[in-house]
């Protein structure tokens, strides 16, 4: 998962660059910054990357999804539909638009289950937003299949599977805009940053308006004298973080991927050798990003087992079954409908009515499937921590 392992000399080259020119920020400043744009030129590289027209790059991966839906329009009276196994960031800025997130059942590729989407769609349902867990692949095609019956937008959440791909194609490009996260242990990092991919020139300038107070960055005015087509917020990334952005991504494909599929398959050849380990499955095994292996057990007290085992043998598993920040029924301020405001909202309005609440225990499939499920995180340097692994599986597998 973790770009963070190889910072080295491009990086601070990167870096120097910027603190050289003494240009921290990402606009204006024409004469002084001598050609130098990089959060400019880093959007451009990823949207090439990723095979979009646009991208803009903002301060985190939940900065991107909260600009891209104010971008799509999303406001009060809305539902969002998203799934029931994801970070909080998902769903928090749906509330924080002021619509109401709606939870799908997952299904075996750990991302939303298709089928469960077409029940939950209604008549207030504004977007669409699938979440590619884990390195992994959504079912993207079905989702926006039906999201396109419905002449629903789809937004997809990439921040977990950054230079992941379907068919070749890569992942955020397939509905009306994708999101990125570039936090600190993400598979490609500037610290802190995000990105927004879209083919979509009008959602691209509402974006760009948005996530910097409005400017309507005319190429023709001074920042000063630019006007708004209506209000916005800062969201902006700087350009340190741009540089790094940069310097990792020249490295996303060839080195970051590339040791973590290796790594990946060495510790699935062994977890393949045990009749009762099932595995995730990956729509597309090619676009993988290999930052995560998931696998299951038949019973979830066997999946207990078998990590008790590894934990004992210093390789324990995540068991997101268990995980406050990933998993529906463990999000107790969701469910509790707690708020930061004294009235109450996004849960309640101003007359203490509910405006939504939700309820423990309504996704019985994403309960069953995470509960027998344990997953290894793959980093890019592993070569200390493989045998210790394998040590642990092969321990843990005596526990069947
Ligand atoms: C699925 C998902 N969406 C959004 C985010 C938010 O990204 P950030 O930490 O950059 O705000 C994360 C971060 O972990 C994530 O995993």
């Amino acid at each position: 998962m973790p770009g963070f392992e190889i910072i080295g000399e491009e990086e601070k080259q990167e870096i120097l660059d910027v603190l050289s020119r003494k240009m921290l920020f990402r606009y204006e400043f024409h004469e002084q910054r001598n050609g130098i744009y990089k959060v400019e030129e880093f959007e451009r590289e990823f949207a090439g990357y990723c095979g979009a027209r646009h991208a803009l790059a903002v301060s985190s991966g939940t900065a991107a999804l909260r600009v891209a839906l104010a971008a799509l329009g999303v406001g009060p009276g809305d539902e969002v539909i998203t799934q029931g196994f994801t970070f909080v960031a998902t769903w928090e800025t749906v509330l924080d638009a002021g619509a109401v997130p709606v939870f799908t059942e997952i299904d075996d590729t750990f991302c939303m289950d298709p089928l469960d989407l077409e029940k939950k769609i209604t008549p207030r349902t504004k977007a669409i937003l699938p979440v590619h867990m884990c390195g992994g692949q959504a079912r993207i095609k079905e989702i926006t299949d039906i999201a396109a019956k419905h002449g629903i937008p789809v937004l997809e959440d990439t921040a977990q599977s950054c230079g992941g791909r379907f068919n070749g194609k890569g992942l955020g490009t397939f509905g009306k805009a994708g999101t990125f996260s570039f936090d600190a242990v993400k598979t490609l990092t500037t610290g802190e940053g995000g990105m927004i991919i879209t083919d979509d020139e009008a959602l691209y300038v509402r974006a760009s308006e948005y996530h910097d107070h409005g400017h309507d960055h005319n190429p023709n005015l001074p920042r000063g004298l630019e006007k708004r087509n209506f209000i916005g917020v800062n969201y902006r990334m700087m350009e340190l973080q741009g540089a790094l952005g940069l310097a990792q991504l020249r490295k996303l494909d060839t080195v970051i991927l590339a040791n973590q599929k290796k790594n990946k398959a060495r510790i699935k050849e062994a977890l393949s050798r045990i009749d009762k380990v099932s595995f995730r499955n990956i729509p597309d095994p090619g676009g993988d990003t290999a930052t995560f292996i998931i696998f299951s057990l038949p019973t979830s007290e066997m999946a207990k087992g078998f990590n008790r085992a590894m934990t004992e043998e210093g390789a324990g598993a995540v068991y997101w079954y268990a995980n406050y920040w990933h998993y529906y029924d463990e999000w107790e301020h969701l469910l509790g409908g707690r708020s930061v405001l004294q009235s109450g909202y996004p849960f309640k309005d101003p007359s203490g009515k509910d405006r939504c609440r939700f309820e423990k225990g309504v996704l019985p499939r994403t309960a069953d499937l995470l509960s027998r499920a344990l997953t290894i995180p793959i980093n890019i340097h592993m070569e200390q921590q493989i045998p210790q692994i394998l040590k642990a599986i092969e321990k843990a597998a005596r526990t069947l």
